[in-house]
């Protein structure tokens, strides 16, 4: 059965209610089965999910040119959504690089469009902004690539509600990209509202708590491999892992009486912030496995009651660390 569809912003397209994040197929979260991640990628469509979510910054590149292929298959069908402004620093891999400056941001989108192998990019993101660039400035560098035709819709990520207002004023932004999840609701202050009064789509990203909500993995320094992004962030780690483990019970407990797995209840839960905040929501869980992406997507259809949200709702305030080593890369550092 197909999942259901939502639009993107005020003249966006509808997409699937669930999209697909497909940076775990090239980059952040350990080895990868490239088949298996080609066949979820077929999966997907059939079950619905047409918004397909990357970033130049994924794998240096390599995640769009990997999703290229898929692309070139099913053009019509899906809807592409990437990101600029963001790179890893070659000289320390853990380090990023935010990036606003126009000539830079030109020179993204035609790399882009040239490895994902399209004329246009449906979605294109502000991977993060540089604080030290008026807003306004970027979004209006980005309007001229929806001039030209590179680029139909512009998103923005992890920017606050007072910036996604300055932004929106300058040119429509279709979509909002940032955390949201049992374990991450800084949003809800700032960001929702604002997004909900200007009609922008959100499209959280990492809804499951980068895999940790599932219950798949307590420890990230002990069970994850070198390398796996998640080594890097606080509440992954040491006795704030441990402590976090903890607050999964009510999840599970919810889980069990609807005959549903944690990995859904948690997206049940981001999908229902839908009704309770006034605005679509389009979250895209990352998974480069179809049994995996099958779980996902009948998360759709899991109706979480008012008792089983009152379970839930003290999890978020109680989580140890913060999503980030470094709070500045996150809206809520600058609000
Ligand atoms: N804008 C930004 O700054 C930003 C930041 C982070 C991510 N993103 C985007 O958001 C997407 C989703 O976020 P995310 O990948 O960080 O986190 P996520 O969706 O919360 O979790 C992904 C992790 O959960 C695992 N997983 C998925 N479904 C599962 C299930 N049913 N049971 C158990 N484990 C499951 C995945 O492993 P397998 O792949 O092995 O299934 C992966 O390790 C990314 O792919 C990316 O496109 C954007």
């Amino acid at each position: 059965m197909k999942i259901t569809t939502a639009r993107l912003g005020t003249a966006g397209p509808e997409v699937g209610v669930q999209g697909l994040g497909c940076m775990g197929m090239s980059f952040a979260y350990g080895p990868t089965d490239a088949d298996e991640a080609r066949a979820t990628l077929e999966r997907a469509l059939d079950l619905g999910v047409t918004l397909y979510d990357t970033a130049d910054a994924y794998a240096s590149g390599e995640n769009e040119k990997f999703l290229a292929p898929f692309f070139a298959a099913h053009r019509d069908e899906v809807v592409i959504a990437t990101k600029c402004a963001l790179a890893i620093d070659p000289a320390d891999s853990t380090k990023r690089i935010i990036n606003n400056a126009p000539e830079y941001l030109r020179a993204c989108v035609d790399a882009s469009l040239s490895r994902l192998g399209v004329d246009v990019i449906d979605l294109y993101y502000l991977h993060r902004r540089d604080p030290k660039v008026p807003i306004e400035e970027t979004v209006g560098v980005l309007a001229e690539l929806v001039a030209a035709g590179k680029v139909k819709q512009l998103g923005l990520s992890e920017v606050t509600g007072d910036e996604l207002r300055a932004a929106h004023a300058v040119h429509p932004i279709a979509a909002l990209q940032s955390e949201w999840s049992l374990f991450s609701r800084d949003i809800e202050r700032a960001v929702v509202p604002a997004a909900a009064e200007l009609g922008v789509t959100l499209v959280p990203y990492s809804p499951l708590g980068r895999g940790f909500l599932t219950g798949s993995f307590v420890s990230a320094d002990k069970e994850l491999t070198e390398g796996d992004f998640r080594r890097q962030q606080p509440r992954f780690t040491g006795a704030n892992a441990e402590a976090n483990a903890a607050l999964l019970d009510p999840i599970r407990t919810v889980a069990a009486a609807h005959g549903a797995t944690p990995a859904q209840t948690a997206l049940a839960w981001v999908q229902q912030r839908s009704g309770s905040h006034g605005l679509p929501v389009v979250p895209i869980p990352g998974t480069r496995k179809r049994t995996r992406l099958e779980e996902n997507t009948a998360a759709t259809r899991v109706e979480l009651t008012p008792a089983d949200l009152a379970l839930l709702e003290p999890i978020a305030a109680r989580v140890s660390g913060n999503r980030y080593a470094d709070m500045t890369f996150a809206s809520a550092g600058r609000e």
